[in-house]
């Protein structure tokens, strides 16, 4: 697809009407918006009958600005409905999980009993360990079915999960189950990458260094590398968990019984823990999956290709999916482990229906061309989901025409961690597409894009996008922070919860989102913060002082580019700067990740600030960008930009 067609497409407002078939099978109609729009509060009460209820909910929502509680008169099991119910309804032989992991020829498939009685031997090793309702458990774990089980385990209990990345360091790891007090730790040996194996528990036994509350560590085999054994506080899954009673009764807990913790970047140094709870959560997983992606039970093949360690994982990997009782892929490698053609291989082999991934991942699949998909036969998919960042509309078109055939609906879902689900997307079969736009919020979620003063924007203009209207699935709070919580959802424009993203509005009155207007970064949809990579920085001894910002990436959407001061004394001025460049690299890795690692550092003598000692951000992602610099009249020494200027010509000759 030519960029100048596209161009033109766009000028003239392009959209793609529904097809008729799917028009007329589609899990719902245009009359939903409307029917959700006149008593929104009726009709999310209606669709918390997708759950079964110990006791049914009678109240639909609580609003104590900014706390909402959702059904809070309902009990349930959260663990209950994501797995035994399929079973007491007939489906206990219905693959429940195929999984594939990073080396050819080795999967499993897990069926609905299967998984029930893998959750309930692990609920009852937990129990044994002493986790008790309340409790906070961190899960460490590559993508293997023993991560979901332990998910689901923990919420049988009441229990609440806290899961971290397994690409984040043991410091990362550390601060995220001190902020939580965290008693239990799930984790594996160690995790396969392209065929390669990369020990895990390390990282945990090196967290755990700082983590008094952390009594017992669950661990899985997977990699069978050597591991550094605590006998009074390791415990092998193989021996504990397969051990156990197949059986487990469940306790009903109510609606808003805390079920999870999910830590993401804000705009501070310091991650917060979005805190979600039960039925409200619950709710809008099963809404949304069932809606968006409109999920036939019976015949679908689901693959969400995302890790289970963010939020796209929680909600449309293990609970939209199994609260729908789908069949479904999980996948545990890289989109080239084995081959370039490795993710067509295994929608052909298995005959996926729903493929749901990241802008990033489409743009570096795309980047491998098409030769890829020749001999693959891709059309068994029918609906095409993106998550987590802008998609440009080449990539759309791309994923449109040669995954989709021209043939299957692109849902472009915007959401965010602090959501739970997704809020605003296209619905298949029934609302028009746009190539790079999400279009629309979904029935039950009123947004609006405002102004600076609060004022919705009209058609054809831009503003920042905010929810008017509490939904079941928002975040109860920052864990142990609820000023920080009102502070920086709900003060900006009063009353409604402001999501730290940009959006406009086109001409029809469609949404498309423009990326984040605060000091969060999205590098290939992962979320990272300025300020946090920044304090990583300055922790390395031979920095003085450091500016993060996210410059436009190709592929990655946004890259990390730093611009760094070095403190060196006389003696040390003869260093190598290449050297100091790869070691503050690596500093930021450990300390926080490697998605995390800057793509580029500039060093340079001074940082631009204004006269009141800000750092002038904007003009420092000018640079980075290449752009011709902006106003510089408020700076304290416009002879710095030119330094950096220059700095940054020399970067892209090197590069
Ligand atoms: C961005 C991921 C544009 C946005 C589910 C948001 C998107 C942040 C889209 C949340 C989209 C997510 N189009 N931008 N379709 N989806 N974002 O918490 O900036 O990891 O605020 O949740 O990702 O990231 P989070």
């Amino acid at each position: 697809m030519a960029n100048d067609q596209i161009e033109a497409w766009l000028q003239e407002n392009r959209s793609f009407a529904p097809s008729a078939d799917f028009a007329q099978k589609s899990n719902v109609t245009e009359a939903e918006y409307g029917r959700a729009h006149s008593d929104p509060e009726a009709w999310w009460l209606e669709q918390s009958a997708r759950l079964t209820w110990t006791v049914a909910p009678t109240r639909s929502l609580d609003w104590n600005p900014p706390f909402a509680k959702w059904f809070s008169d309902g009990m349930l099991n959260a663990s209950y409905n994501c797995v035994d119910r399929h079973v007491d309804n007939g489906f206990g032989g219905k693959t429940a999980i195929h999984w594939i992991a990073d080396a050819e020829n080795e999967e499993r498939v897990i069926s609905y009993s299967e998984l029930q009685q893998m959750v309930a031997r692990c609920a009852n090793a937990l129990l044994a360990l002493g986790v008790r309702a309340g409790d906070r458990v961190a899960v460490y774990m590559p993508m293997i079915p023993e991560a979901v089980v332990a998910m689901l385990a923990i919420v049988r209990l009441g229990a609440m999960h806290s899961v971290v990345f397994a690409g984040f360091s043991a410091e990362a790891l550390a601060s995220r189950i001190q902020d939580s007090d965290c008693r239990f730790v799930v984790t594996a040996d160690g995790q396969f990458r392209r065929g390669t194996a990369a020990l895990l528990k390390p990282a945990v036994d090196e967290a755990l260094l700082n983590c008094p509350s952390v009594e017992s560590v669950l661990v899985v085999k997977r990699t069978s590398q050597e591991v550094v054994w605590n006998e009074t506080r390791d415990h092998w899954w193989h021996e504990l968990v397969d051990s156990q009673n197949s059986t487990h009764q469940y306790e009903s807990f109510p609606a808003e019984q805390d079920m999870f913790l999910m830590y993401t970047s804000g705009t501070t140094g310091k991650p917060k823990g979005i805190l979600h709870t039960t039925a409200g959560y619950l709710v809008g997983a099963a809404t949304t999956y069932s809606n968006v992606f409109d999920i036939k039970p019976a015949t679908d093949i689901c693959w969400t290709a995302a890790d289970i360690g963010w939020i796209t994982g929680h909600t449309y990997i293990v609970y939209g999916p199994l609260l729908n009782g789908v069949s479904q892929v999980m996948y545990e490698g890289l989109p080239d482990s084995g081959g370039r053609d490795r993710w067509w291989r295994i929608v052909e082999n298995l005959g996926v229906t729903i493929l749901y991934t990241a802008p990033t991942t489409i743009r570096t699949l795309m980047k491998w061309g098409t030769s890829h998909l020749i001999g693959h036969n891709l059309s068994s998919l029918r609906v095409l989901g993106t998550v987590g960042e802008p998609i440009n509309p080449e990539a759309w078109m791309w994923y449109r025409e040669f995954i989709g055939g021209n043939n299957c609906p692109i849902v472009d879902t915007w959401w965010q961690t602090e959501t739970g689900s997704i809020m605003i997307s296209p619905l298949p079969g029934v609302t028009s597409t746009k190539p790079g736009a999400a279009m629309r919020a979904l029935p039950g979620i009123t947004i609006d894009v405002v102004d600076e003063q609060g004022h919705s924007v009209p058609n054809g203009h831009g503003g920042f996008l905010v929810v008017t209207r509490p939904w079941p699935s928002m975040t109860r709070g920052i864990w142990g922070d609820p000023d920080r919580f009102a502070e920086t959802y709900w003060s900006r424009f009063p009353g409604t919860y402001f999501a730290g993203d940009g959006a406009k509005r086109d001409d029809d009155g469609d949404i498309w989102l423009l990326g984040r207007v605060d000091d969060v970064m999205n590098v290939s949809g992962h979320r990272l913060s300025t300020t946090e990579i920044e304090h990583a920085i300055v922790g390395f001894h031979l920095v003085a002082e450091a500016a993060v910002v996210g410059a436009s990436d190709e592929t990655t959407g946004q890259a990390v580019v730093a611009f760094v001061t070095l403190k060196l004394s006389d003696d040390d001025q003869s260093q190598d700067h290449a050297a100091i460049i790869e070691q503050i690299r690596q500093h930021v890795s450990r300390v926080i990740s490697p998605i995390a690692k800057p793509r580029q550092i500039i060093l340079t003598p001074e940082l631009p600030k204004t006269r009141s000692g800000k750092i002038m951000r904007r003009l420092l992602r000018d640079v980075a960008e290449q752009r011709a610099l902006g106003d510089v009249t408020t700076l304290t020494d416009p002879t710095v930009v030119s330094m950096i200027s220059g700095l940054m010509e020399q970067h892209s000759t090197e590069d």
